[in-house]
């Protein structure tokens, strides 16, 4: 098992070292390593066994940093940066030859973002490269929110989890990128969209639930529990045929589950408490004696957009 701590002299060794580590933050864990070090991020796809046609995310503590690694930010991407960073945004930006091929699997753009927790924002400050960090789960799997879930999935392979406590939004960044024309949401995440229009006005959202996936690792069946993930049949009884069921629920229990099997995301109807609760309910619900778990999606305005991507995509299987 990794060992757990707040260390940032310790992560600071293990990061110039090559290694990969944990890190907290707003969203969901990272795994992280150097950037700019080809083995340390071939050691990031490795740890996660991680296809290499899946860009990764780097991640650094300013926007004036940005300059040393993209080589173009647009009016529009100013504005949102400026607004929202730190926070759940990230931003595909024209990549300068420094970042690696294999971080963005030779795309011509990065994917950028300033995460919004302080002792990661301390990590960033005193680096001198950034880091590249997918979320720190298995390939496949749900995201981790707490040191422990990193742990439990990847505590044989790093050493180290920089301990942050629960992630507070829970969910991953939003993922923004620009043509000429439009803005395009490639990922729905933690910050909404309602919010991203609010700055830079209309923007194309991609449905990768639905669609064929329009960017390398958008993939269709992801954020998975191990137990299959079924949304309810509206205005159906529930099907058992004598197997325990679960039920991941919004604001309200389930009437025909017996409710020790339930957990609800957010009884005040709260999107962000919702958020904050998705994957480690999941995994709640992975770990209890049920069969099945049945779910249902929530109304798709605000984080209920991004929290109804992850259910759909939890609840399809490849
Ligand atoms: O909240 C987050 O974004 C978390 C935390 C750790 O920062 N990170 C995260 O990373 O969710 P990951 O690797 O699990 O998801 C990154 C997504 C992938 O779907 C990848 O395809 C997309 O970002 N991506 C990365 N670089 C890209 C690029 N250059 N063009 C298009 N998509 C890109
Ligand atoms: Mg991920």
């Amino acid at each position: 098992m990794a060992s757990i701590g707040k260390d940032i002299a310790e992560a600071i060794g293990l990061l110039n070292e090559g290694h990969v580590i944990g890190i907290p933050t707003e969203t969901v864990y990272g795994l992280a390593g150097n950037a700019i070090n080809t083995d340390a991020v071939a050691k990031i796809f490795e740890v996660k066994n991680r296809p290499s046609f899946d860009p990764l995310i780097i991640h650094t503590n300013s926007i004036d940093r940005f300059s040393a690694y993209v080589s173009e930010i647009d009016e529009r991407a100013f504005a949102l940066a400026e607004k929202f960073m730190p926070g759940p945004l990230t931003l595909l930006l024209p990549r300068k030859d420094i970042i690696p091929d294999l971080v963005t699997s030779g795309l011509d753009k990065v994917a950028i973002r300033i995460p919004q927790h302080p002792l990661t924002l301390e990590l960033l400050s005193q680096l001198d490269y950034p880091l590249a960090a997918p979320s720190a789960n298995p390939f496949g799997y749900i995201s981790p929110t707490s040191a422990a879930h990193v742990n439990n999935q990847l505590g044989d392979k790093i050493k180290y989890i920089l301990d942050g406590g629960t992630c507070q939004v829970g969910i991953e960044s939003t993922i923004v990128g620009f043509e000429a024309q439009e803005a395009i949401v490639y990922r729905k995440g933690g910050l909404s969209i309602e919010e991203i229009e609010g700055v830079i006005g209309k923007v194309k959202v991609i449905d990768h639930s639905s669609s064929n996936p329009q960017a390398p690792g958008m993939l269709k069946s992801h954020y998975a529990p191990k137990k299959q993930l079924l949304l309810l049949p509206e205005n159906q009884s529930v099907r058992n045929d004598g197997k325990k069921i679960g039920y991941l629920g919004f604001q309200h229990y389930h009437q025909e589950i017996p409710q020790q099997n339930q957990l609800l995301l957010s009884p005040d109807g709260d999107f962000r408490e919702a958020a904050k609760h998705l994957f480690a309910y999941m995994r709640q619900l992975d770990a209890m004696d049920v069969d099945i778990i049945y779910t249902d999606l929530l109304p798709e305005k605000d984080l209920g957009r991004a929290i109804n991507d992850r259910i759909r995509r939890a609840t399809v299987k490849e």
